[in-house]
């Protein structure tokens, strides 16, 4: 099986650069490294940034995957990724990178079986403009699926699949790798990992081959997001020298290509309108996947052998399936307790309590996890499913974003933190020993020396095991830019943050001590980054645990001897905790539903 052999989607020459704008570490790496303009001090599930690139060694990603296509820049926004690559090409005046956009398109539309209304011959495409076609092509474009699917299609096949339907503009001979070399360059989060690995995926299909050195590249592909403004601007520093690299190229080699990818998500969009956030207003309303498609994938990953699938959306509790006309008439959402919305209750539709559940029920061997959703939409359904299901882990983000009711009035959150703190305990009595990370911003508009210690105290009291902290940077177009005054001065800003990210660390090693002595199913990665004699996996909180690789029972096999392999569970005794990692001894092979009695 693809997911079994981990090496499909071994990852030699990704180069992970940290998103600046949510320059944060997770917990998982050494040391406190707070930068200029934000800081994660701990990986979230699915839509964790960086450094947690160290987990793509092996085939984790192949074991656990973000659920979805992911967004993409900004500026590109509320667009299909594909569209985002030939968008970006447009604005810098490039070439566009058609023969590697088209090839990912073509792997979907090989596998997907669109019909000829979708995905016209090229006959029809001459009939009816490319471009036009082009854009059909890519608003029905691929899902996650199609993209994962050909991933195992062998090469062989691969003369076949290019041959059929190639756009007028490109030759099957520029579809072909044929032995270009790609270099590949992820920012930010784990979810941009797992794009990245998709696409190369099928670009190595294709006959391309990798490489970690940028000078040898003859496709140059940046994977991203952005939602902050620096990040934003990381990208397009980023073009601008590559531009360079692009011009100063040799005549005598083949012209160099670079583009962009982002992917989408099972809902994106926003309605909330928090002051502070560009989200709103570059990825558009909210809108969510049918059920029907995303539990249809869900099943084929875990008929792939997939371990672990990450529900990924802007919102994701929020989600709300209204593609069923019988569904369309139900109650109006209920909120969570002391919460209110900046837009009229919505009506009908499959929440995101019926997604969990129908996508929990697929595989009990499967773990479960989303990002990012809000506070607002904790309804006791989706609660109660969490605690019940063994394999939805026990791990909930909450983001916060400040500790100060008057901060969070200003930021339109619909909460107090009189609010918040009561859901956070209800979750706590709702999901006995609930792993709880949160965001928060330091420095928003306004936000007095006061307004800053209470979200200190924010921290303190709820003791979060991993957080993101980012410091304000003010966006464009958002209500704030409009209305409110960025007035906390930077180094103001950065010495909040500081703050908050020392008490966050304090905090979260208490919180991570009392897992010492406890027995805790790991599900492993691969070997540890820093030692070849250690395994390292990921907790039902998604905390790093580290422990030696050593012969072990295989319960699940009348106690066979074993070493543990990357998509094993196994149970870990948890000897100590820092802020970021777990240590512990392995005890033996086990299954998520076997395990249940252990911890
Ligand atoms: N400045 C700083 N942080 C921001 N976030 C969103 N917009 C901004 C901004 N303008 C943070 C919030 C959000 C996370 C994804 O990014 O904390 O939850
Ligand atoms: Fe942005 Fe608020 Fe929507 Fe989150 S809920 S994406 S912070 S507007």
């Amino acid at each position: 099986m693809l997911q079994r052999s981990g090496t499909g989607f071994s990852n030699p020459g990704t180069q992970t650069r940290p998103d600046r704008s949510e320059e944060a570490l997770p917990l998982g790496h050494p040391g406190p490294k707070s930068r200029r303009n934000g800081s994660r001090v701990c990986a979230r599930s699915g839509g964790r940034p960086s450094g947690a690139a160290d987990r793509l060694r092996g085939a984790s990603v192949a074991r656990r995957w973000a659920l979805g296509l992911r967004e993409t820049l900004g500026c590109f926004s509320a667009m299909h990724p594909l569209r985002c690559v030939l968008r970006a090409h447009r604005c810098l005046r490039w070439r566009p990178l058609a023969s590697v956009s088209w090839l990912l398109l073509r792997t979907c539309r090989a596998s997907c079986n669109l019909s000829s209304t979708t995905c016209p011959s090229p006959e029809r495409q001459q009939e009816h403009g490319v471009q036009k076609d082009f854009s059909s092509r890519l608003a029905t474009g691929p899902t996650f699926q199609h993209f994962l699917r050909n991933a195992s299609v062998p090469q062989e096949n691969l003369s076949s699949l290019d041959v059929e339907d190639p756009p007028p503009y490109l030759t099957v001979d520029q579809l072909l790798g044929r032995q270009r070399k790609v270099y590949l360059e992820t920012y930010g989060c784990q979810m941009n990992v797992n794009d990245t690995e998709i696409a190369w995926s099928i670009l190595q299909k294709s006959g391309y081959l990798r490489t970690n050195n940028l000078q040898e590249a003859d496709v140059i592909l940046l994977v991203t997001c952005s939602i902050r403004e620096k990040a934003e601007q990381t990208i397009w520093n980023r073009l601008h020298q590559l531009r360079a690299l692009k011009t100063k190229r040799p005549r005598s080699r083949v012209p160099l290509r670079i583009g962009i990818l982002g992917i989408r998500s099972i809902m994106r969009g926003c309605d909330n309108m928090c002051s502070y956030c560009i989200v709103p207003f570059t990825r558009g309303r909210e809108r969510s996947r049918p059920v029907a498609s995303i539990v249809e994938e869900v099943r084929k990953l875990s008929e792939q052998g997939l371990k672990e699938v990450t529900l990924l959306g802007q919102n994701v509790n929020s989600f709300r399936d209204n593609s069923e006309v019988q569904f369309n008439n139900a109650m109006s959402t209920s909120l969570s307790r002391g919460f209110s919305t900046n837009y009229k209750t919505k009506q009908g539709g499959l929440r995101f309590a019926h997604l969990l559940d129908q996508v929990s029920r697929i595989d009990p061997e499967m773990r479960i996890r989303f990002t990012s959703p809000h506070p607002k939409d904790f309804p006791d359904e989706v609660l109660q499913l969490i605690h019940e299901r063994d394999n939805i882990c026990k791990q909930i983000h909450v983001p916060a974003q400040s500790g100060s009711s008057r901060v969070l009035e200003a930021m339109r959150r619909g909460y107090s933190r009189e609010a918040y703190v009561e859901l956070i305990h209800h979750i706590r009595e709702s999901i006995p020993g609930v792993s709880l990370s949160s965001d928060f911003i330091a420095g928003f508009c306004g936000e007095t020396e006061e307004d800053h210690l209470q979200t200190v105290s924010l921290l303190r009291e709820v003791q979060y095991n991993m957080g993101f902290l980012f410091a304000y940077s003010m966006r464009q177009k958002t209500r704030a830019y409009h209305r409110l005054k960025d007035d906390v001065p930077e180094e103001v800003k950065l010495r909040r943050l500081e703050e908050l990210i020392t008490v966050f660390r304090k905090e979260a090693t208490k919180a991570n001590k009392t897992s010492v002595g406890c027995t805790q199913l790991v599900l492993v990665e691969g070997h540890s980054k820093r030692s070849s004699t250690d395994l390292c996996g990921r907790n039902d909180g998604n905390l790093k645990v580290i422990f030696p690789d050593v012969e072990i029972e295989d319960v699940t096999n009348s106690g066979l001897r074993v070493r543990a392999q990357p998509g094993d569970y196994v149970l870990v005794k948890i000897t100590s905790a820092s802020s970021q990692t777990l240590k512990g001894h392995v005890l033996c092979r086990t299954t998520l539903k076997g395990s249940s009695a252990y911890c």
